[in-house]
């Protein structure tokens, strides 16, 4: 069954389906050892084979409501022929962005380049028939953050460095859009029956260009999900007070909240839609005590509205799997 539907969808909201964010990734040993043995995480993004088994070790683990593709946000960078290494410690780097070859890109090479993506979805569909798998891109926004600063945000960077030539991020930020149009498309021909839109660093956007950078951006995509007729969650990391606003206009069928916001305030402002996640994922590092009573206040909270269990952003690599186990459970109850 595709929990996640019935939930957004407002059929069945007595049981909280449960997802997490980052459920395929390094706080698993056996992610890890995958990972040791391939260094060159893109190429291990494209090997249809090894996206099957590290997107299903979670599913494998833990009884999960929601299946989430092993993939990146920096695979439409690639796709659009912008090379992208991770680094050690320091994540991800991109080379310098060649506009007019980017720009150039067409739609089959974009295809072409991503196909062992859909090939491992489709894989994966194979073992997930009539469940929840997601499909995931990253909003315009962020995409064009990282494009242009060629590494995460964290530090040094302000908005200037990135949106003084307004003419070219227009460019940039159309085609990004475009590849987005694409790369949804076939992962919901491959078997995808969710979206979920990352904007990981939508805090960032001044606010007077909050409206042009995330709220229009993003509802071009949310609109052209809803038009294939599959549920779509958005994930605007950090924005605040501004989730009302977002909620308001974009309408998103699901709205994940980050840990900064306060559960009742948003059950006030979502506007009825379904809400997704919050828990800080640093409470998973405490001990089972502590795990249980924030697992609790959100199930209390949000008793009685559509809502789906996660974090308010992805597990952290020092997350022991048993405590993931131990969330289940409490939720379950059936200990
Ligand atoms: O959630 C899942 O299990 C699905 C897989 C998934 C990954 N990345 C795998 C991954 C998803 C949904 C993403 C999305 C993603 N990628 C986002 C949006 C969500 C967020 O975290 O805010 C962003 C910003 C990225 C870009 C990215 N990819 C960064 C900044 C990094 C390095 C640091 C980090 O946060 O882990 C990655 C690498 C990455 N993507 C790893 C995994 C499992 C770790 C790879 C490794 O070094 O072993």
């Amino acid at each position: 069954m595709n929990k996640l539907f019935k939930c957004i969808s407002k059929s069945e909201i007595d049981e909280v389906p449960i997802w997490f964010m980052r459920q395929a990734g390094r706080y698993l040993p056996e992610f890890r050892k995958i990972r040791q043995q391939n260094p060159d995480f893109i190429k291990l993004c494209l090997n249809p084979n090894l996206v099957k088994i590290i997107t299903l070790q979670p599913i494998k683990r833990f009884k999960l409501d929601a299946t989430i593709i092993f993939s990146d946000i920096l695979m439409i960078p690639y796709g659009l022929g912008q090379n992208v290494r991770f680094e050690k410690g320091i994540g991800p780097k991109l080379e310098k962005l060649n506009l007019e070859n980017t720009l150039k890109t067409s739609k089959e090479n974009f295809e072409k380049k991503l196909t062992p993506v859909y090939e491992g979805l489709k894989k994966v569909k194979e073992e997930t028939k009539g469940t929840s798998l997601i499909g995931f891109v990253g909003a315009p926004w962020t995409l064009l953050v990282y494009m242009l600063n060629e590494k995460s945000p964290k530090k040094d960077f302000t908005p200037d460095k990135i949106l003084s030539d307004e003419i070219k991020v227009k460019r940039l930020m159309d085609k990004i859009i475009d590849a987005t149009f694409i790369h949804i498309n076939k992962q919901v021909s491959a078997g995808a029956n969710v979206i979920q839109i990352f904007d990981s660093w939508a805090e960032l956007i001044p606010d007077n260009k909050f409206d042009k950078y995330c709220l229009e951006p993003t509802k071009k995509i949310v609109d052209y999900v809803k038009s294939l007729k599959v549920p779509v969650i958005c994930f605007p990391k950090g924005i605040g007070v501004n989730y009302e606003k977002f909620c308001l206009t974009v309408k998103p069928d699901c709205i994940s909240i980050d840990y900064n916001i306060d559960p009742n305030w948003i059950i006030k402002k979502s506007n009825g839609i379904a809400i997704q996640g919050g828990m800080d994922p640093k409470i998973l590092l405490e001990d089972n005590k502590k795990i249980e009573y924030a697992v609790k206040k959100y199930l209390k909270t949000f008793s009685g509205y559509p809502y789906i269990f996660n974090l308010g952003h992805g597990v952290l690599p020092a997350t022991k799997p048993e405590k993931i186990e131990f969330v289940i459970k409490t939720i379950r109850q059936d200990r």
